[in-house]
């Protein structure tokens, strides 16, 4: 279990981070380091995630591991939609998974299926540190909204390779190149603005092109891979409202500055510029593959839920996505 990091390491980390010199599953877990926050502000990401979770069977059954669970709203979406499972959800920030804790344990039936470790999904996957000899030969593979935080691709889809047992079932989603350009654009206007000097354009490390991801997972040993793309605009006041907010607790994070009075500043102008913003075009990639069994040394692939059934399930979740997603906001 990693601590929660003290006030002077974050400093020093966000000087780090500003140098490059830090890795990307450090700069994650100080980044999201507000679980109850992300939990208020996350109706984007459940929404989201709720069309992969929809697409699963609902007789998925045996082990199964959520990959940057987050604040575990989505893991409890999963948990109700596959009542046979057991789900591990793993996260590098530790207030998102005492936020998750809270929320899977209110519930004694779904706590008895669930568990929760924070961890860095790299090291988890190595075995580094983990004391957990059960980290491999998963059933399934499940991952939202996560995956682009975790730095190199072709390293993160090689480990859900390895993570899988064969013939076992990966399902993810995560954001394509170009997502959210315009909260982009605002958040680094705003940093100037506020007097901090030029922004990068900081995009979470992993976004990719639907054909990019299904190149990597070729690569890393998939089979009957199937990428979709989810491209919608927002354009209605309370949907843009509610995504700028939601922005602010994930997208935004890498370019806060590190003083609390020039993060009041910086968000200030921020949010005064999505005001004035008119459409946020939003590009999502769900993804369904099948780990093989050739050049395996974890045994024959057993047969379980099949690739192709969970991708027509997904095309079809997806095809009632836009409607669903560009309808006025609730909140
Ligand atoms: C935008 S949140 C998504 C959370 C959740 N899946 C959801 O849909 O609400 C991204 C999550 O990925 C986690 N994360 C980032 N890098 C990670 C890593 N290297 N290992 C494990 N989790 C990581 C973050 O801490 C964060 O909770």
């Amino acid at each position: 279990m990693l601590g929660e990091p003290r006030l002077e390491e974050i400093s020093t980390s966000i000087s780090q981070m500003v140098m490059g010199d830090i890795d990307t599953a450090t700069e994650a877990r100080l980044l999201f380091g507000d679980g109850p926050g992300y939990f208020d502000f996350s109706t984007t990401q459940r929404l989201q995630g709720r069309f992969l979770v929809g697409a699963l069977p609902n007789d998925l059954a045996g082990r199964v591991l959520d990959v940057g669970c987050g604040s575990g709203n989505v893991t409890l979406e999963l948990l109700h939609h596959c009542a046979r499972a057991n789900v591990l959800g793993i996260d590098v920030s530790p207030s998102m998974i005492e936020r998750a804790e809270r929320l899977l344990g209110r519930d004694p039936a779904i706590a008895l299926r669930a568990s929760l470790q924070s961890v860095d999904f790299l090291r988890f996957a190595s075995g580094i540190d983990t004391g957990n000899p059960d980290r491999r030969n998963f059933d399934a593979i499940f991952s939202t909204s996560a995956l682009h935080w975790l730095g190199a691709p072709r390293q993160t889809y090689a480990a859900l390779h390895r993570v899988l047992r064969p013939g076992g079932l990966l399902a993810v989603h995560q954001g394509a190149t170009g997502c959210y350009a315009e909260l982009h654009e605002i958040a680094q206007k705003a940093h100037v603005e506020a007097g901090l000097g030029d922004a990068p354009l900081r995009y979470p490390p992993g976004y990719l092109s639907a054909e990019e991801l299904v190149a990597i997972l070729d690569d890393a040993g998939f089979v009957a891979a199937q990428v979709h793309e989810l491209d919608y605009t927002l354009t209605g006041r309370g949907q843009l409202d509610a995504l700028a907010h939601d922005f602010a607790h994930a997208g935004l994070l890498p370019y806060l500055p590190e003083t609390e009075r020039s993060r009041t500043a910086f968000r200030e102008r921020f949010f005064d510029a999505a005001d004035a913003l008119t459409s946020v075009r939003v590009r999502r990639l769900y993804a369904v593959a099948e780990r093989g069994s050739s050049g395996s040394d974890d045994g024959p692939a057993r047969p379980g839920v099949r690739a192709d059934q969970v991708g027509r399930a997904l095309a079809e979740q997806l095809d009632g996505a836009h409607a669903e997603l560009t309808a006025p906001a609730g909140r």
